[in-house]
């Protein structure tokens, strides 16, 4: 199987655990050969690494086409935008060499608007919950997308480019939210000309980059261009199918591709799922195979399992075939990725979970109630581990047998075919089969 094959029919790439899988590295990988990308859930609380000729870049809200010269890049209306994050963005990576433009770059229209009042309520809400927050990112995305959905105190990204109604809106969603945030969190009163000033600087700053994305998608895919959807955070982070509440507040498995977008349903046949070798969570939640222990801490290390966006140490486990297959069915993947496998070189023996048990009872698949995962006992498998490493492989017939047996079982266990196997941070330790 060639690199293109993987976009005949279009794709979507889409973490399969609980966020940082590698997502990125994928997407740059198969964006040699694609046309458009496209982000369609969630905001700067993403964090997507590549590393190009041994350099590691990041992207937050930046699909990560950006790093091709041949891409349209595409920040679809499911998105939340923090206007000052993606010009911050935009800076960087021009300073950089990478060219953004209004040519390569274009923001819906309908896109949300992350505002001060987002992000200090994000960061109040989990001060005041304490042990009992969600361990957000604090980047203001929970309060946005709620404000979407009331309507009435939004601002979408084209609000942003009509000064007088803006002004308006601003004044009057201040003046509300400074009730709210005076009440509940005793916070200082914001200053609705100050935010005015600095927003509608913004939208000045973005209008170039503006457009009808759903209208330019429907264009590319007639036109038979290779699209490529970039999903951002994980299933198990959806806020529907996801481990609720210790979710992100979108709808970030396969299913939100199309709200996210305006892509229609035909227009996506391949759906990759990217999983680690083992499993990490960041932020609170149940998670069964967690191993917050000398184990947890060797695969935090040689992984460096530490956020892209938050640099908070990441948690770590066992690989969750339970979880997986869950998310593999959620998002109608037909082929995996399989990242990091390096990472687990050197351990005697690894293990995988396969089934849980509750209260003694033993159930065959995913719980997503937190209060059922809270309590559940992983069934273990033990496989031989490796010595080698394998940051060196290029062909999956030169990995050492365990890894090629540890691989063949997980592919057995969420019934798909694993077709990329990866090694290596960088762009050539990636390998297909
Ligand atoms: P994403 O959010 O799914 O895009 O993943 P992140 O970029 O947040 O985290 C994945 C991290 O693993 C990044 O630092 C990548 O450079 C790194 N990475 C990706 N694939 C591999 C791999 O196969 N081996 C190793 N050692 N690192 C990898
Ligand atoms: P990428 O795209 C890992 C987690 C946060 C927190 C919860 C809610 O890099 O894989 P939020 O700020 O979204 O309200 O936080 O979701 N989370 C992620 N964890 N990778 C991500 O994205 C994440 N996006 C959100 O840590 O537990
Ligand atoms: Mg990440």
């Amino acid at each position: 199987m060639s690199a293109s094959s993987f976009l005949e029919g279009n794709a979507c790439v889409v973490g399969l655990q609980w966020g940082d899988e590698g997502k990125g590295k994928i997407v740059d990988f198969l964006s040699e050969q694609a046309d458009v990308i496209v982000r369609y859930c969630g905001g700067a609380n993403a964090g997507h690494s590549v590393m190009i000729n041994g350099v590691k870049h990041s992207t937050h809200l930046l699909p990560v086409g950006v790093f091709r010269e041949h891409t349209l890049n595409l920040i679809g209306n499911g998105v939340v935008l923090d206007p000052q994050k993606l010009l911050e963005e935009i800076e960087v990576n021009t300073r950089k060499g990478f060219s953004i433009t209004p040519r390569t770059l274009k923001v819906s229209y309908k896109t949300h608007v992350v505002m001060p009042w987002h992000k200090l309520e994000d960061a109040a809400r989990e001060a005041a919950a304490g042990a009992g927050g969600i361990g957000t990112t604090k980047r203001g995305i929970g309060p946005t997308y709620a404000d979407k959905m009331h309507r009435t105190s939004a601002i979408r990204v084209g609000d942003l480019l009509r000064e007088a109604s803006l002004k308006e809106k601003i004044e009057r969603i201040t003046t509300d939210k400074n009730k709210v945030f005076s009440a509940l969190y005793g916070e200082k009163p914001l200053d609705a000309r100050t935010i005015f000033e600095e927003y509608s600087e913004y939208g000045r700053k973005i209008a170039p980059f503006v457009d009808d994305t759903g209208y330019l998608l429907i264009q590319a895919w007639r036109a038979g261009k290779k699209i490529l959807f970039e999903g951002a955070h994980a299933a198990l982070l959806d806020v529907d199918h996801g481990t609720y509440p210790y979710v992100t507040s979108s709808s970030c498995s396969t299913l939100g591709l199309f709200s996210g977008t305006g892509a229609p349903p035909q227009c996506v046949r391949q759906y990759i799922g990217i999983m680690k070798a083992y499993s990490t969570r960041v932020g609170g939640g149940p998670f069964p195979t967690e191993q917050d222990n000398e184990i947890g801490q060797r695969i935090r290390d040689r992984g460096n399992e530490y956020g892209t966006t938050t640099r908070r140490p990441r948690r770590c486990g066992w690989f969750d075939a339970v979880a997986v297959k869950y998310s593999v069915d959620l998002c109608g993947v037909t082929s995996v990725a399989l990242m990091l496998l390096d990472v687990l070189s050197g351990f005697d023996q690894i293990k995988i979970c396969t089934g849980y048990r509750v209260k003694g009872e033993r159930i065959p698949y995913f719980r997503t109630d937190v209060e059922t995962l809270a309590e559940v006992e992983p069934v273990y498998e033990t496989l031989p581990g490796w010595q080698t490493d394998l940051s060196e492989c290029r062909s999956f017939e030169s990995l050492p047998r365990e890894a090629r047996d540890y691989i063949d079982r997980l592919q057995t266990l969420i019934g798909v075919p694993i077709r990329m196997v990866s090694v290596g941070p960088d762009r050539s330790a990636t390998l297909i089969r």
